[in-house]
């Protein structure tokens, strides 16, 4: 009997459920390729049921999402509903509860995507940013008081666990070790190489100002290095140098690991260097429980139902679902046929200027499977 998967879509809002459909298709073709089944199941969490119900997530819902195997979520953002309610009454909610603690987010430039840095092309930018996904300022500690008045203040901690801290340490270093199957990273010198190192992590932080946060990060990062992981090199930039960088040397890079909040930061601009958010992809993950993948970019509402919206960025975000569950084989396929397309297809990533429409993207990637 073939091994079957069960896999929940919550297609959101705006271009969502556009994106998700033709990951689905491709996920599909590559699950008759594969010789594997996807039992799929639709969710309707989104702005347009918060607005006829009043109910952003059922309290269930976590526990619903338990029982699969993965989530693909299209987007969530609805222009009638105010900024922040559906993003941390489901996205952030959702992560939390599934204790989604990385968010893995690959910045890489596939052939004809077009970057905006000149004389950089799909051998210079290739990386892997290993954002933590649970902690940080997105933790809510904080509060305004006096609110109105000409005293009011407003305090937001960043909070970092020493565990929380660990986990994602320990999943950037075991990703670069495991990444040189994929790729060898072309930053090593002679002098590392003599050393053994095979691999670099770099750690994005802030110690000249965040000197309680990242010093936890710095000390920890070191420590699990150097004893666990004595094959990888170890990196350290600041937070804003790291922007700079992205932009004049990303071949610098092989896994990048830094808090939930740089992380977002960093992630958008990455976005950007690999061609835009019709591309980028990323995966929210529980190492240990149910990881839920995801297009990077917003809704795109005024691009709503016109069939026009890119959705390879969703597609690839199915690749790294099958990877994740273990069919390594298929994921690897979905990127060779997503590379194929853009290479040899489509004229633009962005909106409307693919030179195909939303559905035909779609077709064009899974013909390339199948
Ligand atoms: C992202 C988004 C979210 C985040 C928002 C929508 C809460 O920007 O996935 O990067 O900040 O994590
Ligand atoms: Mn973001």
């Amino acid at each position: 009997m073939s091994k079957s998967y069960k896999i929940a879509v919550i297609g959101g809002d705006g271009t969502g459920p556009e994106v998700a459909r033709e990951a689905v298709k491709v996920m599909e073709a590559a699950a008759a390729k594969f010789a594997f089944k996807l039992e799929l199941e639709d969710f309707d969490y989104g702005g347009d049921r918060y607005l006829k119900t009043g109910e952003v997530l059922p309290d269930s819902a976590a526990d619903e999402l338990r029982q699969f195997d993965a989530i693909l979520l299209g987007a969530i953002g609805h222009p009638d509903v105010k900024p922040g309610i559906l993003e941390k009454g489901i996205l952030l909610r959702l992560r939390f509860e599934l204790d989604q603690y990385i968010n893995l987010r690959p910045v890489k430039l596939f052939p004809g995507v077009e970057t905006p840095i000149r004389n950089k092309g799909p051998e210079e930018i290739d990386f892997v940013v290993v954002r933590e996904n649970t902690e940080d300022l997105y933790c809510g500690i904080g509060g305004i008081s006096h609110k109105g008045t000409a005293a009011e203040v407003a305090v937001q901690s960043s909070m970092y666990t020493r565990m929380g801290v660990e986990r994602a340490l320990r999943y950037a270093f075991e990703y670069a070790r495991n990444r040189r199957h994929a790729r060898p990273w072309r930053g090593l010198s002679a002098d590392d190489t003599a050393a053994g190192k095979t691999g670099q992590v770099t750690l994005v932080g802030k110690t000249n100002v965040l000197t309680y946060v990242y010093d936890l990060w710095e000390r920890a990062f070191h420590e699990i290095g150097e004893a666990d992981y004595p094959d990888i090199k170890r990196d350290y930039n600041h937070v804003d140098a790291c922007c700079m960088w992205f932009v004049k040397n990303p071949e610098w890079y092989d896994v990048i690991v830094t808090g939930n909040m740089f992380g977002d930061i960093i992630t958008d601009l990455g976005a950007m260097i690999q061609g835009g958010m019709g591309i980028a992809a990323g995966g929210n993950i529980n190492p240990d429980g149910v990881s839920m993948f995801e297009p990077i970019g917003g809704s795109a509402p005024k691009y709503t139902n016109k069939n026009v919206i890119n959705p390879l960025a969703a597609v690839c975000a199915g690749g790294m679902l099958l990877e994740t569950l273990g069919e390594i084989e298929a994921g690897a396929a979905i990127e060779q046929a997503v590379r194929d397309v853009t290479g040899t297809k489509l004229q633009s990533m962005a909106a409307g200027r693919m030179g195909y429409s939303t559905t035909e993207v779609g077709d064009l990637v899974a013909e390339r499977i199948s």
